[in-house]
């Protein structure tokens, strides 16, 4: 795979009849989220809107979405064959992690062809569209990576967290204490110094789907193994931060200590398809922006019904690669296939009692808990993973709701988790929301089931949906003459 970045990205997607140009003029203030929404009903295109009200004369005119938004874009981004199945997009992601690339250091890139400086700044010159109708403003910060630094060991950290514009120079954002970028956050804090951060907007896909996943280890390294190529970085202009060298954008800026500081960040239409709830916040103060010539914005239209987003298609196999790895290095065998959703899976070859607890409590010992994944199902061979309907299956046929449920209460969960009663959702206050969680362990109970000769010398009713091979082959051979 050649050296990538969001033209290269965009140039691929194009060959391949992935892209869609838009050069009616649209509206940002709800009109380009609206024609979103119906692109992902419809398992549609990547877009680039080329013609943007107010923005015809900003240094970036153009925003660039849904680059994403299915499976196939997915296998593409990764170099695989577009049809390839997610188990098997999910076996290549987890090997290509064992490899992790060190980046390389450049002194310049394209990224630094413009440089805007104090108060020279005007976040309103990037092309932003007000998602929602009740969102708090324009949210610049949906699908880019922010990176935030080590005070202790100088290592970078990339994540993905929301953000707003709330004047000319000052981003609010939804900030976790219990993240990477909080637990950085704090150690500011403590010293009583602004914490230094940067956003990137536009590049190599790999990033943002490394950035907003609990992966376990650093983001450009794992970027770098994703695309088989290690990624460029330069330093920012006010921080020690380091970037990718071709990325569209970067927003620099640091984040004071002082709560007295924080302004209202939210509502924001979340993944959940609600809205979250507004509160005083932490807030950037910009001190540069660094963009490319014709500088390209990058976005994406987060809370859909049903959740059907580019977001939940660019991080889905991400996550249960994310999780697959936790289960690793607890070396916790027989582990055959990880999803993760509103119903998070695991399907496993089991060989002791305790196994599927064993999982729960590893996933809930993890960086996983704190997303809004508050159902695990634990399932053996027999059970597809993939399809919702024979979770169900598993569900009502080898559940015993008084044995095999396990709730973790009062636990670390998401803010944006709207079921949280508003009070348990404050994050800057317990670190985390607070919510519970179940584990659903649809293995079969070897103390309720032991050995029976008649089943073949299982422990578990075998299916009977299937005859012998011989009788199948026979009707198979005679099914013209049954006259069906
Ligand atoms: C589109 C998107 C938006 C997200 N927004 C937030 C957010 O506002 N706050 C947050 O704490 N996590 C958010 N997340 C989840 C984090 O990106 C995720 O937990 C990631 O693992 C954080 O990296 P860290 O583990 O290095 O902190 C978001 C993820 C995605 C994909």
């Amino acid at each position: 795979m050649p050296d990538r970045d969001l033209r290269a990205w965009m140039a691929q997607l194009d060959a391949e009849g992935e892209l869609k140009r838009i050069t009616a003029k649209v509206d940002w203030d709800d009109e380009i989220s609206q024609i979103i929404r119906k692109v992902y009903i419809q398992s549609g295109p990547a877009l680039l809107f080329e013609n943007i009200k107010d923005h015809g004369a900003t240094f970036s005119r153009k925003l660039f979405t849904n680059g994403l938004g299915t499976q196939s874009r997915v296998n593409l981004m990764l170099g695989l064959p577009k049809d390839t199945p997610p188990a098997e997009t999910v076996r290549t992601i987890r090997k290509r992690m064992k490899k992790p690339l060190e980046p390389v250091r450049v002194k310049t890139g394209p990224v630094k062809e413009n440089i805007i400086r104090g108060k020279d700044v005007d976040l309103f010159e990037i092309p932003v569209p007000k998602w929602h109708p009740l969102d708090n403003g324009r949210y610049i910060n949906t699908f880019n990576a922010t990176v935030t630094r080590d005070p202790d060991t100088g290592q970078n950290n990339a994540g993905v967290y929301r953000g707003t514009i709330l004047s000319k120079n000052k981003i609010g954002v939804l900030l976790m204490p219990m993240k990477d970028w909080g637990i950085t956050y704090s150690k500011y804090q403590e010293m009583g110094k602004p914490m230094p951060v940067a956003f990137v907007y536009g590049w190599d896909p790999t990033l943002i789907v490394v950035a907003g996943s609990p992966v376990v280890g650093p983001e450009y390294e794992l970027a770098g193994a994703l695309r088989q190529e290690p990624v460029e970085l330069v330093k920012c202009e006010t921080s020690d931060i380091e970037v990718p060298a071709s990325a569209e954008i970067v927003v620099e800026g640091f984040m004071s200590p002082d709560p007295s500081t924080y302004e209202i960040e939210g509502p924001f239409g979340e993944g959940s398809g609600f809205y979250g709830e507004a509160r005083k916040r932490p807030v950037v103060e910009v001190t540069c922006i660094t963009h490319r010539n014709d500088a390209i914005f990058r976005g994406s239209l987060v809370g859909t019904k049903e959740g059907v987003t580019e977001i939940r298609a660019a991080v889905s196999n991400m996550m249960s690669v994310a999780n697959w790895n936790i289960l690793e290095a607890h070396e916790i065998p027989g582990v055959l296939d990880v999803t993760t959703g509103p119903i998070s899976a695991v399907k496993i070859h089991k060989t002791y009692q305790g196994q599927a607890r064993q999982i729960a409590a590893a996933l809930w010992g993890s960086k996983f808990a704190g997303h809004p994944f508050n159902i695990l199902m634990v399932v053996e061979e027999d059970v597809d993973i993939r399809n919702p309907a024979a979770l169900i299956a598993a569900m009502h046929h080898k559940v015993d709701f008084n044995r095999d449920l396990v709730v973790y209460p009062l636990y670390m969960g998401s803010p944006i988790d709207v079921h949280i009663p508003y009070d348990l959702r404050a994050e800057l206050e317990y670190g985390a929301a607070v919510t519970s969680k179940l584990l659903i362990d649809a293995t079969t109970d070897w103390q309720m089931h032991p050995i029976r000769e008649e089943w073949n010398n299982q422990r578990f009713p075998p299916n009977c949906h299937y005859s012998r091979p011989e009788t199948e082959a026979l009707v198979e051979k005679r099914w013209g003459e049954y006259g069906l």
